[in-house]
C-alpha cells in the first residue's frame, strides 16, 4: 500500500510536480518518499524517510520522472530504503507497490553474480534484474521486454514501474496491485490511484494484470504481458474533480468526510432502487450468501448480517475478509459472495474474491472506487458514490454500505417503502448528530477521555457491530485502547478490566436490546465505569447522555456518528494527525 505517480511529457520542473501529486497519495503510506527524474542516461534522485510535509526537491527539469510514498514492508523506515531504487549502473530506477514474496532467492542469485545492493527492500531486486536482462541478452532487449520477463519472475501481488533514463520511458506491470494510466493535453501519467491524476489527466485507463504499459516520447503503448505483442486499451474520461479532493474549508479530511454523510445517504435514498433490487435478486437466487469485509468494512458486513436476519428473516453469512479463505469450503457455484470495500484494493478481500471465483461463486461488490481491482473482479458492483475518502479512517463509505444493505433487506422483505422511510429518518438523525450542540457534547466527552488509557464500548444485536466500529474509530486515531464487546459478554471476562473512571460507551437504541444493555451498563457502573449512553432517551445509569434520533433499523447509521466525532476530537486533544494515524494506510494492499 504505497503511493505511486509518474510523468512523461514536455521538459518541465517534473520533480516538484511529482512531489505535489505524491501528497495526494500519502494516505496510502507515509513512512518515506522519493522522486527520480531521468536526464540523459542517468537518474536525478531525491528521497528521505518521513512525511513529505514542506519538503522540496531540487532536481533538474526533465521530460520524465516518477515518485513514491512508502508504507514499509521489507526493510525499515530509512532514507536508503525509500523508493526509488537504482540498478548498479544508474540507468534504471524502480518504484513498487506490493510484496515480492521470492525476493530473497532473487537477491542472493543477483549478489552471487556481483550485483551490489544498497537497501534492505524487496523492491531493489527489480532494478538489478532489469539491468541484467537488458544487458545480458545477445540481441538488444528492449526495456519493455525486460519488464515483461522480469515481472514474470516475481511472486506476490505487485505493481512495478521502471524508469529507463536512456530510452526516456516509464514501463509498468501489475498483478492485482492497482495502476491507472492517464492522458492529458501533451503528457501521460501513471499512478496507483486516480486521485493523483486530477488536474493532470483528462482520460484514464485502469491497467489490467495482463498488460505491460510503456509511457514514452511516442505516447502510451500497451503490450500483452504473456506474449509481448502490442494490444489496444480503452480510455475513459476521468470523472474526479478538484473540488472532490479539497478540504472545502474543513481542517482535516476526516471531519469533512464525517460531515458529508447526510449528502451521501440522501443520494442513496434517492437513486439506488435499481442496484438494490438487483442485489436482492442475487441474494434470492443464491444458495448461501456471504458478506465479507475487513476493518470497518467487516463491521458494515456484520451489520448487514443482522439487518438481513432482523428485517428479511434471511440468514446471510458473515466472514472477516482475511478469515474467509478458511471458511470457503462451503462455496459452490450457487453461492454469492458480497464483498464490501471502500478502496476495492484490500488484498485480503481480493484474495477472498479470487478464491470465490475459483469455486464458481458469483461475486457482488459494494465498493467506493470505480475501476478498482474489486470493482473489475466482481460480477456485479454497487458503487457507493460517497466521493473520494481521503482520511485513512472510513466514515462515509461505512454508512453508505450499511444504508445499501438495509434497503436491500427491506426489498427482500417486500417493505422497500419502510426501508426508505427509515433511511430518510436516519439522514435527519445524522444531521442532528452533527449539529453544534451534539458536537459540543462530544468535545466534553473527549476532554474527559483524552488522558484515559482504556475505553470499552458495548452494544447488543444490531448495535453490536456498531460498538465494534465505534471502538475502531477511537483506537485507530487516538491510540486509546478501545475495545468493542457484545453487551452480554461483559460477565464472561471483560468486566474484570473495568476500573474506577474507565470510560464505557453504551449503545442503547429503543429496540429489543434495551433492557439487557442497560443492565450491562449498570454492571459497568457498579464497578466504577463512567457510562456514556448513546441513546434516544436519557437513563439514570448514564453519567453522560448523548442523544441520538430513534430511527429503527437504521440505528447503526446514526449511532456511529458520535463515535466518529469522538475519535476525531480525541485525536486533536492528543495532538495527533486525524487523517494519517501511525502505522496505518488507507488501502491495505498487502496480506
Ligand atoms: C477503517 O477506519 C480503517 N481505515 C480500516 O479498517 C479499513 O476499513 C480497512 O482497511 C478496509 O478497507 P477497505 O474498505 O478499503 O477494504
Amino acid at each position: 500500500m504505497c503511493g505511486i505517480f509518474g510523468y512523461v511529457g514536455p521538459r518541465r520542473a517534473a520533480g516538484p510536480m511529482i512531489l505535489d501529486a505524491l501528497k495526494r497519495l500519502e494516505y496510502r503510506g507515509y513512512d518515506s518518499w522519493g522522486v527520480a527524474v531521468g536526464i540523459d542516461g542517468h537518474v536525478g534522485l531525491s528521497k528521505r524517510a518521513g512525511r513529505i510535509g514542506d519538503a522540496v526537491v531540487d532536481l533538474p527539469d526533465a521530460c520524465i520522472g516518477f515518485g513514491h510514498t512508502r508504507w514499509a514492508t521489507h526493510g525499515g523506515v530509512s532514507d536508503v530504503n525509500a523508493h526509488p531504487h537504482l540498478d548498479c549502473t544508474g540507468r534504471f530506477a524502480v518504484i513498487h507497490n506490493g510484496i515480492i514474496e521470492n525476493f530473497r532467492t532473487l537477491r542472493s542469485r543477483l549478489e552471487s553474480r556481483g550485483h551490489v545492493f544498497r537497501s534492505e527492500t524487496d523492491t531493489e531486486v527489480v532494478s538489478h534484474l532489469i539491468e541484467e536482462t537488458v544487458g545480458a541478452s545477445s540481441e538488444p532487449c528492449t526495456v519493455v521486454e525486460a519488464v515483461r520477463q522480469v515481472f514474470a519472475m516475481l511472486r506476490g501481488l505487485n505493481a512495478v514501474i521502471v524508469l529507463d533514463t536512456v530510452t526516456q520511458q516509464l514501463v509498468a506491470a501489475k498483478n492485482v496491485s492497482p495502476l491507472v494510466v492517464g492522458r492529458g493535453e501533451d503528457a501521460a501519467y501513471i499512478a496507483s490511484d486516480a486521485v493523483a491524476l486530477v488536474g493532470h489527466a483528462r482520460e484514464v485507463h485502469y491497467v489490467e494484470d495482463r498488460e505491460i504499459v510503456a509511457l514514452g516520447p511516442d505516447g502510451v503503448q500497451f503490450y500483452d504481458s504473456a506474449t509481448g505483442a502490442p494490444r489496444a486499451a480503452a480510455f475513459v474520461p476521468l470523472t474526479l474533480r478538484e473540488a472532490d479532493m479539497s478540504l472545502n474549508g474543513f481542517d482535516h479530511y476526516l471531519i469533512k468526510e464525517i460531515h458529508e454523510q447526510p449528502r451521501v445517504l440522501r443520494r442513496i435514498a434517492e437513486n439506488y432502487a435499481e442496484p438494490v433490487h438487483h442485489l436482492a435478486e442475487l441474494i434470492s437466487e443464491a444458495y448461501g450468501s456471504f458478506l465479507i469485509g475487513c476493518g470497518t468494512s467487516s463491521y458494515a458486513a456484520l451489520t448487514g448480517s443482522y439487518l438481513f436476519s432482523r428485517i428479511a428473516r434471511r440468514h446471510v453469512n458473515f466472514a472477516v475478509g482475511s478469515e474467509f479463505k478458511y471458511q470457503e469450503h462451503f462455496l459452490t457455484d450457487r453461492s454469492l459472495v458480497i464483498a464490501l470495500s471502500q478502496s476495492g484494493e484490500t488484498a485480503d478481500i481480493i484474495d477472498a474474491v479470487m478464491a470465490a471465483k475459483r469455486a464458481g461463486a458469483r461475486v457482488a461488490a459494494l465498493v467506493n472506487v470505480p475501476g478498482s481491482t474489486l470493482d473489475r473482479l466482481a460480477d456485479f458492483s454497487i458503487h457507493l458514490g460517497a466521493g473520494p475518502e481521503q482520511s485513512v479512517l472510513s466514515t462515509k463509505s461505512y454508512t453508505a454500505k450499511v444504508a445499501i444493505l438495509m434497503l436491500t433487506a427491506h426489498v427482500l422483505n417486500g417493505s422497500e417503502h419502510v426501508g426508505r422511510e427509515h433511511l430518510w429518518r436516519a439522514v435527519d438523525g445524522v444531521e442532528q448528530a452533527l449539529a453544534p450542540a451534539s458536537v459540543q457534547r462530544i468535545q466534553e466527552i473527549a476532554a474527559y477521555m483524552a488522558d484515559k488509557e482504556h475505553c470499552f464500548v458495548i452494544g447488543r444485536g444490531l448495535s453490536y457491530p456498531t460498538a465494534l466500529e465505534a471502538a475502531l474509530k477511537i483506537k485507530e486515531i487516538s491510540y486509546i485502547h478501545a475495545e468493542g464487546f457484545a453487551g452480554g459478554e461483559l460477565k464472561h471476562g471483560v468486566i474484570a478490566l473495568v476500573e474506577e473512571g474507565t470510560p464505557c460507551l453504551v449503545f442503547s437504541p429503543i429496540d429489543e436490546t434495551r433492557d439487557d444493555i442497560l443492565s450491562g451498563a449498570m454492571e459497568l457502573r457498579s464497578r466504577g465505569g463512567f457510562i456514556v449512553g448513546i441513546s434516544p432517551e436519557p437513563e439514570e445509569v448514564f453519567d453522560i447522555h448523548l442523544p441520538v434520533a430513534d430511527v429503527g433499523d437504521a440505528s447503526p447509521l446514526v449511532g456511529v456518528i458520535p463515535a466518529q466525532l469522538l475519535g476525531y476530537y480525541l485525536a486533536l486533544r492528543r495532538g495527533l494527525d486525524p487523517d494519517k494515524p501511525r502505522n496505518l494506510a488507507k488501502s491495505v494492499t498487502v496480506k
